[in-house]
């Protein structure tokens, strides 16, 4: 990456979207270091709402049984920078694996889930972030500065998710990430309430031949020629 220190305008919001192993959480979290923002991950929200059901036993496919049991935890759920905490335990590492992913999903297209986590993304937001998701140009903060829409062909993005989860199962397939990728990427781009789509105005950047840095430094690039960052 470039070397040089950055100065973002005051209450710069970044909005990044994409499908799964597009890289738009990696990319995230290095532009939001190099220009001290913080980064704010809003699919572990939906991970929480996901697994919170699962743990609860309540049925994923019943809307009314999700929104109860968010009830009750969304009080005790703290959402920072470093991860999800509930009842001031750290509960990220337990939301990363894949079957979690396929329950935040299932939830995730319920109009009224998305309406209750919508305040919780806007309120973090207000002293500026680069966020990613799904819908964070669209819906979440559709008056975001700068929007990117990161992108990554179907194989090389199981790949990469294949490589983060393979150290923990050995026994885990590219095809068997593969298959699960598409039913998701299909559920988040198929579903009516805020779908996984590129916002207006939102660059497109397909990373499948690209080192992480070099989408780094393109995003920075992009960024000082808007006048929302300045090297300094
Ligand atoms: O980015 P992720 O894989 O952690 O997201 C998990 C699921 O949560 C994803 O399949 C769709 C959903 N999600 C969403 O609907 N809207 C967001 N802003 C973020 C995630």
């Amino acid at each position: 990456m470039s070397g040089l220190y950055w100065s973002p305008i005051e209450g710069l919001q970044i909005a990044m979207d994409g499908p799964s192993g597009s890289g738009k959480g990696t990319v995230a979290k290095l532009v939001g270091e190099e220009l001290g923002l913080p980064v704010l991950d809003t699919g572990l929200l939906y991970r929480f709402a996901g697994w919170q059901t699962r743990q609860a036993a309540a049925d994923l496919s019943d809307e009314a049984a999700v929104l109860e049991v968010l009830g009750g935890v969304l009080p005790k759920m703290n959402w920072r920078v470093e991860g999800i905490f509930f009842e001031s335990n750290d509960c990220t590492s337990l939301l990363r694996g894949e079957d979690v992913g396929g329950l935040a999903s299932q939830v995730a297209h319920y109009p009224k889930v998305r309406e209750l986590l919508l305040d919780v993304q806007r309120n973090i937001a207000l002293s500026g972030c680069v966020m990613d998701g799904r819908d964070i140009g669209t819906v979440v903060l559709p008056d975001a500065h700068a929007k990117f829409f990161l992108t990554a062909s179907q194989r090389e993005r199981a790949r990469r998710r294949w490589a983060q989860l393979h150290v923990k199962d050995k026994e885990l397939s590219i095809e068997q990430v593969a298959d699960e990728l598409m039913a998701r990427d299909e559920r988040d781009a198929g579903r009516e309430c805020a779908p996984l789509e590129r916002a207006e105005g939102a660059i497109q950047v397909d990373s499948t031949t690209m080192r992480v840095d070099e989408v780094v430094d393109r995003i920075l690039a992009i960024l000082e020629r808007k006048n929302l960052i300045q090297a300094v």
